[in-house]
């Protein structure tokens, strides 16, 4: 017997516990779910506003909600989008990354964003021209995404690509490839195939960045699912959703440290790991791995 269901004496009769809800309780839901709701569309509106007057930071076109809520989920405002350090400093800061390590930023020549959405990594470099002369390709499988950012980001070269490799590129074309994001949602299978097409792509010595879901998204795990996770093994939620273009976010992947640095990077060195912060929503564990020269 389930444990929440009423405890009858014999003989008893059993206590009605679910049921229709009564009138007071059924206005009460409703007028939360309307403050609830009103509540969002004031926060939309104030943090929407500027941009929709002002345009956006870099003068570059805004993606559409649609196209932003696929990369974001469906509370993605312009201020999120535009704001958040995380987001809209990512790339000078892999930059910085770069440059700590001893990579010579201004003769990279091909950069590739693997699963680059609405671009909001891609226009980032825009702001960076002057230091990063590297021509900047981007490829994803939503053909709307690669769509809008054709249409919009004209200093990129952009393409889509198919649920499994390869890629259009030539082998060792990139020296760089970074991919935020984009692991998190693949199946183990596709992970170990596109781990090894987006090493064909890189030069021996390039680098190659991901984001995963490590430590800090372990409140999102049931018990056996920590418990396999800390045991080293990759967690996969809806795995079967993984690289559909409208679904693909709803496969879930879960990165122990073991399994990136022994199972999956295996062409690469670690060159460094920023571990995800748990109390910084959305902030995943960064790899920055160095292909190995064979
Ligand atoms: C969470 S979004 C991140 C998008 C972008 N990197 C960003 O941070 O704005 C994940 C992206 O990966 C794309 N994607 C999923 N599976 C892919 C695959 N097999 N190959 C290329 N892109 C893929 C999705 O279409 C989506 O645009």
């Amino acid at each position: 017997m389930k444990s929440n269901e009423p405890k009858v004496a014999s003989g008893a009769v059993p206590i009605q516990v679910s049921g229709r809800p009564n009138g007071t309780a059924l206005y009460a839901k409703s007028i939360n779910t309307l403050a609830e709701e009103g509540l969002n569309w004031l926060r939309l509106i104030y943090h929407n506003t500027p941009y929709w007057v002002l345009g956006a930071p870099d003068y570059l076109p805004i993606p559409p909600t649609r196209l932003r809520a696929l990369i974001w989920g469906p509370t993605a405002d312009l201020r999120t989008f535009f704001k958040s350090e995380d987001n809209w400093r990512r790339i000078p800061k892999l930059i910085e990354l770069l440059t700590d390590h001893g990579v010579k930023v201004d003769q990279l020549q091909a950069i590739l964003d693997f699963g680059c959405g609405c671009g909001r990594d891609i226009r980032q470099f825009f702001r960076l021209k002057n230091l990063v002369r590297a021509k900047v390709y981007g490829t994803d499988i939503n053909a709307e995404q690669i769509s809008w950012c054709r249409r919009s980001r004209t200093f990129a070269e952009v393409s889509m690509n198919g649920p499994e490799p390869p890629l259009s590129y030539n082998t060792g074309q990139c020296d760089l490839i970074y991919n935020y994001s984009v692991f998190t949602h693949l199946s183990e299978s596709q992970q170990k195939s596109w781990m090894q097409e987006l090493s064909r792509v890189l030069r021996p010595g390039g680098y190659l960045m991901l984001t995963v879901c490590g430590d800090s998204y372990l409140h999102e795990l049931n018990e056996t699912q920590v418990e396999q996770y800390r045991a080293g093994y990759l967690i996969v939620r809806n795995a079967d959703l993984a690289g559909i273009p409208a679904d693909y976010g709803k496969c879930a992947a879960y990165h122990p440290q073991a399994y990136v640095t022994d199972k999956l990077a295996t062409d690469f060195e670690v060159v460094r790991l920023l571990p995800g912060v748990a109390t910084i929503p959305g902030s995943m564990d960064q790899y920055l791995l160095k292909k190995l020269s064979n």
